[in-house]
């Protein structure tokens, strides 16, 4: 396995020039387009980690999974009153369809309306909503070390006019309840929360194993809301981008704009990919095609 990881960086590798690190967050800016790192952790907790893997960088919309799932935990069935389940063919940051008279609600909790959405409905004044998150996902990575990046949290927070537009108009339609600034303030905190492909592939096992942490034989989320938030990365995890990937990758995901893919092959492996270098779509343009081609060589793809 190491020596396949290690084969598909290399080839992968050259990919990372084509793309371009996120800008419209600044302090997105500095992380590295070269670089591209993947870990992939079975079931039986075997670890395999290649290229610049270690690399620390911010969930950004890996997040929505965590929040998704929270807001089912403390709410059922009724956050897809506020939210759809429906995969969206425009942009991630897209106030499209918001505004239309008979009031849509925000296509999947994947796309950011929909992820503001699923962050008003956890539990919590304040800054507890953020807190129960971090900590939940402290649980799920068997990581008590993770915490968010203050600069990039101040940085999005300083420069998120478009959600900030998102939001009030959600809370206009009576989408959103609270404190609009509140509730901003978590969603911005979840995205900035700062992990590697190793925390990655740890809440990927977490979800390929119906729940449970590694090596733990307590399931901390009931089995019918993972598979709810795995339907939803497979049909919304790459936003407009998503019906391709399936039918190339064929694997569960999720992006982020900071470069990360959390990926759930169900019963097998959780994944961990890193490439800041993003394509038109926002998600990593080198990690996708690595996962591709991982996808080929193991026959990962749910549809194999
Ligand atoms: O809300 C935003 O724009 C970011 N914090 C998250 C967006 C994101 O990660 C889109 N992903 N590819």
């Amino acid at each position: 396995m190491k020596e396949l990881l290690d084969r598909l960086i290399e080839k992968n590798k050259p990919l990372t020039d084509k793309g371009q690190v996120a800008s419209y967050i600044p302090a997105l800016k500095k992380a590295n387009p070269k670089d591209l790192g993947i870990c992939i952790l079975d079931i039986e907790g075997n670890l395999y980690c290649a290229g610049d893997y270690d690399r620390k960088f911010t969930m950004q919309s890996i997040s929505k999974v965590m929040a998704l799932i929270l807001a089912l935990m403390d709410n059922g069935e009724r956050v897809f009153e506020r939210v759809g389940m429906k995969p969206a063919d425009y942009a991630f940051n897209s106030l499209y369809k918001l505004d239309l008279p008979h009031g849509d609600k925000p296509a999947n909790p994947m796309i950011n309306a929909g992820a503001i959405v699923t962050t008003s409905l956890i539990k919590g004044e304040g800054e507890e909503k953020f807190d129960r998150l971090l900590k939940l996902l402290r649980e799920i990575s068997s990581n008590q070390h993770i915490k968010y990046n203050e600069e990039v949290y101040l940085s999005e927070k300083a420069t998120a006019d478009k959600n900030r537009a998102i939001a009030y108009l959600l809370k206009n339609k009576g989408l959103l309840e609270g404190d609009v600034e509140e509730i901003l303030n978590a969603y911005f905190k979840q995205c900035s929360i700062e992990v590697d492909c190793i925390d990655l592939a740890r809440i990927g096992i977490f979800l390929a194993s119906k729940g449970r942490p590694l090596g733990s034989d307590e399931k901390l989320v009931d089995e019918e809301i993972i598979n709810t938030s795995l339907a939803i990365m497979t049909s919304c995890g790459m936003y407009d981008y998503s019906g391709e990937y399936l039918a190339q990758v064929g694997i569960p995901a999720k992006s982020g704009v900071a470069g990360g893919v959390l990926a759930v092959v169900p019963n097998r492996f959780g994944i961990g990919v890193y490439a800041p270098a993003l394509d038109q779509y926002g998600n990593s343009l080198a990690g996708l095609e690595l996962l591709k081609d991982l996808s080929k060589e193991l026959k990962l793809s749910i549809f194999s």
